[in-house]
């Protein structure tokens, strides 16, 4: 009896620890049109937790801490479901049919002209004027232990905001006791169509947006980069960062370079919105960033599969958002690492391919892996 109980006793002690990670699954408010937001928040026992919200699959904070152990958020957002769809940024949103533009809303496939929304100038951005930011995703799963994760998904039909097929998307955030966060997105498609879905959470690793950003130290594993034209289009060149202010290639403080007006392509960017190319081979999980706050001591590292990694330092925040912790939101303040295929793939045959057919999975993942020193 006594060994039963014993046994028992030790049972319970090696699931808690084997299980630290927990899911929880909570309500985020309502939209003004009343339909129910849920939360999900993934907690571990190293302080770290990440909040995702059914509104656009959207990563609405991810508290971690600093060299003191200090809690705080890392990330720019909003306290209420609905100003993501009034006060639109972007946030930690899921993006997609096609994350960043598409050149003149409309791209070719198998003889085919798809016309899309211009919502960004003449160019189609973000998937176009009610993307998957602004769609409520169903929650398919959570689990706790010993990682814990929540798996959603959203249907997207067949010639929603122009393009073609019926898109199964699907997101995976897992948080593990390594203080890493990872995002899995995958997509299955009834006609062949083009994809790009990738996460646009705005770092800010001082915590609580207390400072802004351009003293991080920026490392960016591209020996290249794809120069835009004044619309913010790939031209298709791919130009050595070597001898410029995108060669990151060394630990940088994003504002050493930041305001130089000698470069073009600072000026059409108002700053860094640039697609980079990620060192190594598309496909293989590889480190493509390394972020680091000297004040915090926070170092985020991250890891993705993708081709490409979009560095945008914030440039259009203007100081009108208000965001988490009645917070004004002003350019530089975040800055976004977005994994994913070039920006107007689908009109670049030398960018490699946005498409998808019928039986193949797509798949981008990335990992935001958090520490101090
Ligand atoms: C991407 C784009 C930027 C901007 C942001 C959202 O990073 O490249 O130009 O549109 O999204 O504001």
């Amino acid at each position: 009896m006594k060994t039963a109980r014993l046994a028992a006793a030790c049972l319970t002690l090696f699931t808690t620890a084997a299980n630290a990670a927990t899911a929880t699954r909570g309500e985020f408010g309502a939209l003004a049109d009343g339909t129910k937001i849920e939360a999900v928040t993934l907690a571990n026992d190293k302080g770290m937790s990440a909040r995702i919200i059914t509104l656009g699959a959207t990563l609405q904070a991810v508290i971690v801490p600093d060299k003191n152990g200090r809690k705080e958020d890392v990330t720019l957002g909003y306290d209420k479901a609905q100003d993501y769809l009034t006060r639109p940024n972007y946030f930690g949103v899921s993006v997609g049919r096609y994350a960043n533009r598409i050149a003149k809303a409309s791209f070719v496939l198998d003889g085919k002209t798809y016309k899309l929304a211009a919502n960004d100038g003449p160019n189609s951005l973000h998937g176009g004027t009610r993307g998957f930011d602004k769609r409520v995703w169903t929650i398919e799963n959570v689990t706790s232990g010993p990682d814990a994760r929540v798996t959603l998904s959203y249907i997207s039909a067949d010639g929603e905001e122009g393009f073609p097929g019926q898109l199964r998307a699907t997101v995976t955030y897992t948080l593990n006791e390594q203080n890493e966060l990872q995002v899995d997105y995958g997509a299955t498609t009834s006609k062949p169509t083009v994809v790009n879905l990738t996460n646009h959470a705005y770092f800010n690793l001082s915590g609580n947006a207390a400072r802004d950003v351009m003293g991080h130290l920026v490392t960016l594993k591209a020996e290249r980069f794809t120069p835009v034209d004044p619309t913010l289009i790939p031209t298709g060149e791919r130009r050595p960062v070597a001898g410029t202010p995108f060669d990151f290639r060394k630990p940088t403080a994003i504002g050493a370079r930041i305001r130089d007006a000698s470069n073009a392509q600072l000026r059409i960017g108002r700053g860094y919105d640039h697609n980079f190319i990620v060192d190594g081979k598309a496909g293989d999980m590889r480190t493509a960033a390394i972020v680091e706050d000297p004040v915090s001591g926070r170092v985020m590292e991250v890891r993705a599969t993708a081709p490409g990694i979009q560095f945008y330092t914030g440039n259009f925040m203007d100081g009108t958002y208000f965001g988490k912790n009645n917070r004004a939101y002003r350019q530089g303040d975040a800055l976004c690492l977005e994994p994913g295929t070039f920006p107007n793939a689908p009109n670049n045959p030398g960018f490699p391919s946005a498409r998808l057919n019928p039986g193949q999975a797509y798949f981008n993942s990335m990992v935001f892996a958090f520490r101090t020193r």
